[in-house]
């Protein structure tokens, strides 16, 4: 914890769970403060009380606090597994179809993808991650498949699934994300039917995960690269792409507030978490469901914020 001079307390004298208790405390009084999702009623019913924090540590260990075994809609943070299933697949089959660079813009703005010629700025606005899972269903024939196959393995829990019910009111109300598939699919950039290509990205976003689960499966990026089980999922250079492109854009328009307070590369979804990467230590997930008006939770960034700032964890 930080002391009066702002400087790190060693955690390796701290308990986590003491640790991860503070941060709660902390930041008690945020939770419930922003807005919960509403674009779909499975969304809008989730009650914004909620707060839940988890660490899963490259040795193997988890702690958490709050609602921590609680599930929700992983929702955006599923694009960091689809882009990293890619990769490992066949990393050239990005190349000149989605960039690297932070957009500026809302994750939903369909106004750079005119200019920029159907080529989305990076894999985590909604246009990129739909290129990204385009991919994926060409390489594996089941996106979304893949995607649940690979956080049922690093969870290791079987039991965690595709929300129904909410993959299909995004189906439902998918208007705006189906614009940006048909508009690349115009400029070439969606190789597979642009119906089939939304309806695995609006499953693989409805895929609904704890955050203990989702801490332990993004361990892989803390690990360099390697899974759960041992083996390599990416070479050290992959993770280090994913981790580079989740701490310049995995808040979107808030990506450079987000480096600012937190230093480590992080990815948010609308459903209310945030996993966050340390690399070489531990990988992290908060969730509470009300967001900031860029669509990141508000409890969830403080609490990043104040894990940060009281271990020194970060990458700056
Ligand atoms: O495409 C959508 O609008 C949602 N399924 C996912 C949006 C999302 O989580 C954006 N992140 N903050």
């Amino acid at each position: 914890m930080a002391t009066e001079e702002g400087a790190a307390v060693s955690v390796d004298d701290i308990a986590y769970d003491a640790l991860l208790e503070w941060v709660a405390d902390e930041v008690a009084p945020y939770v419930g403060e922003g807005r919960v999702a509403d674009y779909i009623p499975a969304l809008a019913n989730v009650p914004p009380d909620r707060f839940g924090m988890a660490l899963a540590t490259v040795d193997g260990h988890l702690y958490g606090v709050g609602d921590f075994q609680e599930r929700f809609s992983l929702q955006s943070i599923s694009k960091v597994f689809t882009l990293a299933l890619v990769m490992a697949g066949d990393a050239g089959a990005l190349r000149g179809r989605v960039g690297v660079e932070p957009s500026g813009n809302a994750f939903n703005s369909l106004i750079q993808l005119e200019y920029e010629r159907g080529i989305p700025r990076n894999p985590f606005i909604n246009a990129g991650a739909l290129v990204v899972t385009d991919i994926l269903q060409t390489q594996t024939g089941d996106a979304a498949g893949a995607v649940l196959d690979f956080l049922r393995a690093e969870s290791g829990d079987h039991t965690v699934t595709i929300d129904g019910a909410v993959a299909a009111s995004e189906g439902e109300h998918g208007d705006l994300n189906l614009a940006l598939a048909h508009f690349m699919a115009a400029y070439g950039n969606i190789e597979n039917p642009v119906d089939l290509t939304a309806e695995h990205y609006f499953r693989h976003c409805s895929i609904a995960m704890s955050c203990a689960e989702t801490a332990m499966a993004a361990l892989f990026l803390a690990r360099h690269g390697v899974r759960t089980d041992g083996t390599r999922l990416l070479p050290v250079l992959g993770a280090k792409r994913v981790n580079a492109l989740m701490m310049t854009c995995g808040a979107y328009d808030a990506a450079g507030d987000f480096a600012f307070r937190v230093g480590l590369p992080g990815k948010s979804g609308v459903g209310g978490g945030i996993v966050a990467v340390v690399p070489g230590r531990a990988a992290l997930c908060v969730w509470s469901p009300a967001l900031d008006p860029h669509g990141n939770s508000v409890a969830g960034v403080e609490a990043l914020d104040r894990f940060s700032a009281a271990t020194g964890w970060s990458v700056f």
